[in-house]
């Protein structure tokens, strides 16, 4: 049997290219009845602006069941301010996967990364150890690293400065007579990174010491609460290589995407026809856990070998909080 794994990272963008998108869910979820896809009274009156008093956020009651819950406002999909709300309070703090151990496998292995407005280097030092810093030279802000691959040092494009892969600054060009200047205080910004299973995990908290050792299991349990066992056991075969990374731009708000994701099938048979006559939808289940939702679907008789590559006996969706999603 084959089988397959992918990971899906859904990065927050600027919300002013969602606006198409969004209309045409607005338009879906106007006509479909079930609980968590009404759209909201906002929505359908247009954009409401929101007042200097009030927070857009106020609008959310976390007391209403979930037979009662509406779509959110419209502008938390489109108000830029929302977006930089959603990026210091979900994006900035706790732990976010970026990538897999297996691109930093081997010693200088380095890859970089974005997250909202940050940029990051991953890399693994001479002596095996992981290290992430802000992907920032020192001197003028320079990006430092692009792409991913093998380099003994970073050597920024600007003007040249070096540093190790532990982030200290090896060499500083033209530097001479520049006074009160100490190299150790011009080292890489460091972050505080993990690993888990396959997966390499950043915290972009500031008030947390990078130089602490972050031990792997209580990272985990930081980054998927209760359920990082049931992760660990039923998604993530370690017998499976990494194989390649691709990024998409996906025109909407990263919040449209997630809610298409955990729509517990609902879209299947109307958006994924083919998809939906390999499944057994009558079998579709979802299961709430503190930051994760687990779908789990039965396979059907499928209808080519493509088929069978892609449904296997059993569909499984993990959604880990806010935006990082497990497909086997
Ligand atoms: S900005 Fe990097 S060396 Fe000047």
């Amino acid at each position: 049997m084959s089988m397959a794994t992918t990971m899906l990272v859904i990065k927050p963008v600027s919300p002013l290219i969602c606006q198409s998108r969004r209309a045409r869910l607005n338009h879906r979820t106007t006509h479909t009845p079930l609980h968590r896809v009404m759209t909201h009274p906002t929505t359908c009156l247009g954009s409401v602006a929101p007042s200097a008093t009030k927070s857009p956020v106020d609008d959310f009651d976390p007391e209403l069941p979930i037979e009662e819950a509406l779509t959110p406002p419209s502008s938390w999909y489109t108000d830029p301010s929302f977006l930089d709300l959603e990026l210091d309070r979900v994006f900035y703090r706790g732990w976010q996967a970026v990538g897999y151990t297996d691109q930093v496998k081997s010693p200088q292995d380095f890859f970089t990364g974005r997250l909202g407005n940050v940029e990051f280097v991953v890399c693994r030092d001479e002596n095996g150890k992981i290290h992430a810093f802000h992907n920032v030279c020192r001197h003028h802000a320079s990006l430092l690293a692009s792409g991913s691959g093998r380099k003994s040092c970073f050597v920024c494009p600007y003007h040249g400065w070096t540093y190790a892969l532990n982030g200290a600054l090896l060499r500083a060009t033209r530097i001479k007579g520049i006074r009160n200047f100490d190299v150790k205080e011009f080292g890489l910004v460091p972050l505080k990174v993990a690993t888990w299973g396959p997966f390499v995990l950043l915290n972009f908290e500031k008030d947390v010491s990078p130089a602490h050792k972050v031990e792997s299991d209580i990272a985990a349990k930081e980054w998927a609460g209760s359920c990082v066992d049931i992760l660990g056991n039923s998604c993530i075969d370690p017998s499976l290589t990494y194989l390649c990374s691709r990024e998409y731009t996906v025109e909407c708000n990263w919040k449209v995407f997630c809610d298409n994701y955990l729509d517990g099938g609902y879209h299947v048979p109307y958006a994924h026809k083919g998809l939906a006559s390999g499944l057994k939808l009558d079998s579709y289940s979802t299961t709430i856990h503190e930051k994760v939702s687990l779908q789990i679907c039965e396979g059907g008789s499928a209808g080519s070998a493509d088929d069978f590559d892609r449904l296997g006996a059993k569909a499984l969706y993990a959604f880990i909080y806010p935006n990082f999603m497990i497909n086997r």
